[in-house]
Order: C-alpha cells, then sequence, then structure tokens
C-alpha cells in the first residue's frame, strides 16, 4: 500500500512538509510506502476550462509536473494533501492543482473511488480550518474517504520548524497517520476478503 503526498508550499521542506512527515513517520511504521512530491519551484498552471481532458486519462496540457503527479495519486491508495496557509486559504499552486485534478478526476469516473484522503495546513495564525476544507473537498465530490483526528488538522508555526513546538498539533498529525494506517488497512482487509 502507497501513500502519496503533496505540499503545497513554496517553501521546501519547511513547516507543511514537517507535517506530512510527522503522518507519514506512522504509516511507515504500519509498513505502508510513501512518497512526498513539493510544488516549491514550480508553478502549477489553473485549469484552462478546454475540457480536452475528456475521454483521457490525464490533462492535455504539458507545461508543468502535473500530469506526472496526477499520474501517482491516481496509482496511490491514499493522499495527503498539505498546504500552507496563503491569505485565508490553501496556496495557489495547490488550488490549481486541485482544480485540474477535480475536472480530470471528473472525466474519469471511479478514479478515486475508495482511496482514502486527508489534509494538513500549516498556518501562522488564522485561515487554517479553510485551507483543510478545501483539500478535503476534492476527496469528498471524488467517492473517497476522508480521516480525521481528534482536532482539525491544523497546526501552527511561521518560520521552517516552528510547528514543531505546537505539541498538541503535532500529537494530531501523529494520530492522524495512525487513523489513515487504520483505515487503509481496513480497507485492504475488506478488498481481499
Ligand atoms: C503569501 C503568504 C500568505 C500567508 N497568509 C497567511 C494567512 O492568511 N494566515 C496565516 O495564518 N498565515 C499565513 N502565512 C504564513 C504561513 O502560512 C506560515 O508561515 C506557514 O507555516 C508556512 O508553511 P511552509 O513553511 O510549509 O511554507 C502566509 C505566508 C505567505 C508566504
Amino acid at each position: 500500500m502507497k501513500v502519496l503526498g503533496i505540499n503545497g508550499s513554496a517553501r521546501e521542506d519547511g513547516n507543511t512538509a514537517i507535517l506530512i512527515r510527522k503522518v507519514f513517520e506512522e504509516l511507515e511504521a504500519a509498513g505502508i510506502e510513501t512518497e512526498l512530491v513539493q510544488f516549491s519551484g514550480q508553478v502549477i498552471e489553473p485549469c484552462k476550462a478546454c475540457w480536452a481532458c475528456g475521454g483521457q486519462k490525464n490533462c492535455v496540457h504539458r507545461k508543468d509536473i502535473f500530469r506526472d503527479v496526477f499520474e501517482k495519486m491516481a496509482g496511490a491508495d491514499g493522499i495527503l494533501l498539505g498546504s500552507p496557509v496563503y491569505s485565508a486559504n490553501v496556496s495557489s499552486n495547490m488550488q490549481a492543482f486541485l482544480e485540474r485534478a477535480a475536472v480530470v478526476g471528473d472525466m474519469n469516473p471511479g478514479l478515486f473511488m475508495h482511496k482514502v484522503g486527508a489534509s494538513v495546513a500549516a498556518a501562522r495564525r488564522g485561515g487554517a480550518l479553510q485551507a483543510v476544507d478545501a483539500m478535503n473537498h476534492f476527496f469528498l465530490n471524488h467517492e473517497m474517504y476522508v480521516v480525521g483526528s481528534v482536532y482539525w488538522n491544523m497546526v501552527y508555526g511561521q518560520m521552517p520548524g516552528d510547528v514543531l513546538k505546537d505539541e498538541e498539533g503535532i500529537a494530531n498529525m501523529k494520530n492522524l497517520g495512525r487513523n489513515m494506517a487504520f483505515l487503509l488497512k481496513a480497507l485492504k482487509q475488506e478488498e481481499t476478503a
């Protein structure tokens, strides 16, 4: 089983990456493979509303890394989306990615069915709930199961590493990882029963 993590931050290995890796630690401890894709240094183009993806398995535009990441997503059992909060929502790269993924997903009904999804956000102070919700919306209309934890999946910090000082937030990330592993394993058992 494999979980793909996608970091929408402009900062490589910043706070969002730390959160994703905290979730990964628990997944890996449960024997689940992980892979992290980071959008830093990349520009993800927005959807052009051309509908050329109709009848295709992927977006037809090749200017950025979208196609590769979408393919990895389609091949994973679980998807962990992470974004820093920018202007009280997800980063524009994450928004553009979700826009396009949603349209290509709509052109391919069932592609994400019964996969497991979770979303995490790093914030200095405000807007994290909107960011987590924005990412979860992708899962919720693509027949996926959304994993929760004991609080909404947001952790506070500004400069890289600051999130590690939010002990409650980090404990919540680890719990999220254990819950994600539980659901992935339960679904696998059901599939093979
Ligand atoms: C363009 C930009 C906009 C931001 N907007 C917000 C915001 O609306 N609310 C907030 O709490 N933090 C905001 N922040 C702070 C980041 O969310 C915070 O520093 C986060 O930890 C960055 O995560 P990263 O290290 O993964 O990039 C903003 C940062 C940037 C660069």
